[in-house]
């Protein structure tokens, strides 16, 4: 029988291999977890949701420099790999530990399945980018999300006979959830409290390039506190660590919390997070993830980025890139409000973790 090793080590990662992790239930695969998030509410709270079985080796590495925090899972990830023997490893997305998780496998001649693959932002500047490129380039399986994805790594010279376009598992996890989130009443009543039954927009921002410039991540303040004076909107703002770090470091948290329209609450769990996605007038983000939910749930999305791995949001006109300038920012949302919502989903029908497995299964070569 095929021997899986899953790896996975942050909140995006927890939530688009569920339904993979689903999939593998009573098959032959175990799991390892980086750690890369740590915090209760980044991580744990995923795994109680989703109802996933604990990891069965948790690396503890948490945060570091780049190369550091990179190493550091290497070394682990080597061991856990070379007792285990899989056949295959799956990594999702472009985070260091996926990186880590693919080189580790790569260097013991253990074959890669790269879910998320052949997403290209073309800016290399972004650590993500990096990750993305390297790991598809050390793949055996690449299961891209779209045809755009897809060519995208025909045109860097991979196989055709590698490449799966299979959906993105974020869809599969957004239609399985969203039902069990409306059908809970601590989550509706959740809800109402944090919204106080008023109108809304959601807001989350964690993007290196945003959060670790002050110019940028100041322009980004001050934008945020216009928007909400000028629909005198309130705006959900689930803080990221690293942003909520950033913003003190920088002397510019009060700016937001002297304004009583943007409430800061700690990050929330999957489920109560897809009902603040759904009910929302407008998603203001810098997150991946976000961009693909929003479109999925129909919900018009503001990009705070010059650039997006995901245009296929752009090509059906759910989501639109804002940058960091003030005025554009305004402008963008301008138009998203006024956006007619009836696009649809480029991203697949839900049952890309299915696809995959089977795939995976049944691509033993010996
Ligand atoms: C990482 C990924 C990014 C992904 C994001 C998802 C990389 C290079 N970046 O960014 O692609 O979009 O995860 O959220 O892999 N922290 C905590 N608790 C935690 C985790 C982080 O407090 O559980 C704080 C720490 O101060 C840490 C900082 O957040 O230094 C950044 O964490 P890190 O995992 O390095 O990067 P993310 O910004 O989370
Ligand atoms: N998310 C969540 N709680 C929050 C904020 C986000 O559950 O408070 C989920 C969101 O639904 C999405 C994922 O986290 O599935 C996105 O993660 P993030 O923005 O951190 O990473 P990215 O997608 O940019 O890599």
């Amino acid at each position: 029988m095929v021997k899986i090793g899953v790896i996975l080590g942050t909140r995006p990662e927890i939530i688009k291999m569920s339904p993979i992790i689903r999939e593998l239930k009573n098959k032959n695969f175990f799991l390892i977890h980086t750690n890369q998030h740590y915090s209760e509410n980044m991580d744990k709270v995923f795994f109680e949701e989703l109802n996933l079985p604990k990891p069965d080796y948790n690396l503890n590495i948490g945060s570091g420099n780049h190369g550091d925090q990179t190493g550091r899972m290497l070394i682990e990830i080597e061991k856990v790999l070379l007792n285990e023997k899989p056949d295959f490893v799956l990594v999702q997305g472009d985070t260091n530990t996926v990186l880590a998780g693919a080189l580790a496998a790569s260097k013991l001649s253990i074959k890669i399945g790269h879910v998320e693959a052949g997403l290209r932002s073309f800016d290399r500047k972004m650590p993500e980018e990096t990750n993305r490129v390297l790991t598809d380039h050390i793949s055996e399986l690449l299961f891209a999300p779209t045809e755009t994805a897809a060519k995208n790594i025909l045109n860097e010279g991979i196989s055709s006979e590698k490449i799966h376009v299979v959906g993105n598992t974020v869809v599969d996890a957004t239609l399985q959830n969203l039902e069990i989130a409306e059908k809970n009443e601590n989550i509706c009543k959740f809800l109402s409290e944090i919204t106080e039954n008023k109108k809304y927009f959601l807001l989350t921002l964690h993007r290196a390039e945003n959060t670790d410039n002050f110019e940028i991540l100041s322009k980004l303040v001050d934008s945020i506190n216009e928007v909400s004076k000028k629909y005198e909107k309130n705006i959900i703002f689930p803080i990221h660590p690293r942003t909520y770090k950033k913003l003190s470091e920088f002397g510019l948290i009060d700016k937001i919390k002297d304004n009583s329209l943007i409430k800061i609450i700690e990050p929330v769990g999957y489920l109560e997070f897809l009902i603040l996605e759904k009910n929302a007038e407008l998603i203001i983000t810098d997150s991946g993830g976000l961009q693909e939910e929003a479109c999925i749930l129909n919900i018009p999305c503001v990009t705070l980025r010059e650039n997006t791995e995901r245009p296929e949001t752009l090509y059906v006109n759910s989501n639109i890139l804002a940058g960091s300038d003030p005025e554009n920012i305004l402008n963008c949302i301008e138009k998203m409000i006024k956006s007619n919502r009836h696009w649809n989903n480029p991203f697949g029908d839900g049952n890309s973790g299915k696809l995959i497995v089977n795939i995976v299964l049944g691509g033993k070569k010996n």
